[in-house]
């Protein structure tokens, strides 16, 4: 099947092929122990940082690769197709604290943290959501406190990815006090380093999916981080949050096309392979309909994708179109996921085949970095914001 419908340009093409061949020999191997062992192999972390995964979107005089979104996206999606667990870490990384820093940060910010970032060298995370405050997430109670040339944060983070291996997370906090609340305004955003006293990584989840991918919430006990890491206004961190999450959605959306793709590959090489009443199951109409939609739904997720990256890189507003790609296609990876496992049968519930942890890996899509509802919401609230 070819990949898109467009044509992939030379630099794309030199990409896809160095993260698919980076994703088969340094991540395939271990794929399916590092999920069974809940391991996060810190060395991919260095490695990709020297092929340049994790500084996709700087620009070169920070040591980043400069490329376009697509190209970003491309790049993601091999590596999902390998492992999801692997694709979140790099996705978070390139779209939330590098994008922000870089967006948002003063030169001094910028110069501290976008090498060693795009390097490898630092992995970065994002910390918004709370135990109370999860789709509402302007409702978020960690509270920050000028005190001299410090802000003084109080408060717990929950389900932070790279949480518990990140040298920099950017930490959303109330900077409004409780006399006079400014709701989504009075909220601001932080690098915070885990050196910072105060600073302690808290749970460790248990996750369906993703098992490779730590996930952990934070405490901030009188965390005291120097006024130099505010990032940009002091009231502005949600904004700047939803300005980046609609970044981090088409990420998101590359990673759940990766997923969905790789289910696409192991049932279309299954249904050749296995023979049930005679013949390879390919033959039967009830396993070709579903590869049929399988197929269809992949490229559809994609071409919508790549409409939006194309968007974003335009200079157009992609809070919708981020939105609806990040729907179609974690529903996608659900769906196709689902059908995946059906295909092999008995085979796929048992964890020796792929599609098993795929269809795990798959649902998650559909929850973190808003709900397929929120992303409803978005949609839906665009509608009559055009109007
Ligand atoms: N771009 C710019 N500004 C935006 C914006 C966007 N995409 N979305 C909202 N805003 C602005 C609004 O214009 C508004 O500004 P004004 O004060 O000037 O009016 C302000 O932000 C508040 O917006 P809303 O009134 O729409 O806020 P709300 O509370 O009603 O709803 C929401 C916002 C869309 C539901 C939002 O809370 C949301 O996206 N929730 C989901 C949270 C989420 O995605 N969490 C992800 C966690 S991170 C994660 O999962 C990462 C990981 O580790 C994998």
């Amino acid at each position: 099947m070819s990949w898109a419908l467009h044509p992939l340009t030379e630099e794309q093409q030199e990409i896809q092929k160095l993260a698919r061949e980076f994703a088969h020999a340094e991540i395939a191997p271990h794929a399916a122990a590092w999920d069974r062992d809940c391991h996060f192999e810190p060395t991919l972390v260095k490695k990709m940082g020297e092929l340049g995964f994790l500084g996709m979107l700087l620009p070169e005089e920070h040591d980043g690769l400069g490329v376009d979104t697509s190209t970003y996206l491309i790049a993601l999606e091999e590596i999902a197709a390998v492992d999801a667990s692997v694709a979140v870490m790099m996705s978070v990384h390139n779209s939330l604290p590098t994008s922000m820093i870089n967006r948002f940060g003063s030169d001094e910010q910028k110069k501290r943290f976008l090498k060693p970032m795009a390097r490898g060298e630092i992995l970065g995370a994002f910390a918004l959501s709370e135990p109370d405050a999860g789709s509402d997430a302007a409702a978020l109670s960690t509270q920050a406190v000028k005190d001299g040339e410090s802000w003084v944060l109080n408060g717990a983070k929950s389900w932070v990815t790279n949480g518990s291996t990140a040298g920099a997370i950017i930490v959303m906090a109330r900077t409004d006090a409780s006399g006079s609340r400014k709701g989504a305004r009075g909220i601001g955003a932080f690098i915070v380093t885990p050196d910072l006293p105060g600073f302690a990584v808290g749970k460790k989840e248990d996750k369906m999916g993703l098992r490779a991918s730590p996930t952990v919430s934070l405490v901030l006990d009188n965390l005291r981080v120097p006024a130099g890491n505010l990032l940009g206004d002091p009231s502005q961190g949600f904004i700047y949050s939803m300005q980046s999450l609609d970044n981090g959605r088409l990420g998101i959306a590359a990673q759940a096309i990766g997923i969905a793709r790789s289910a696409l590959e192991h049932s279309t090489a299954y249904a050749l392979e296995r023979r049930q009443f005679g013949k390879p199951i390919k033959e039967f109409e009830a396993i070709q309909f579903k590869l049929a939609d399988m197929a269809m739904r992949v490229a559809a997720a994609r071409s919508l994708l790549h409409s939006a990256a194309a968007a974003k890189d335009r200079g157009q507003s992609i809070t919708q179109f981020s939105a609806m790609a990040k729907l179609f296609a974690s529903e996608t990876a659900m769906w196709v996921t689902t059908q995946a496992v059906q295909i092999f049968g008995g085979y796929g519930y048992m964890k020796d085949y792929p599609v098993e942890r795929l269809f795990r890996d798959a649902k998650v899509t559909e929850i973190y970095e808003g709900t397929s509802e929120i992303q409803r919401i978005v949609i839906a609230r665009e509608l009559y914001a055009q109007s």
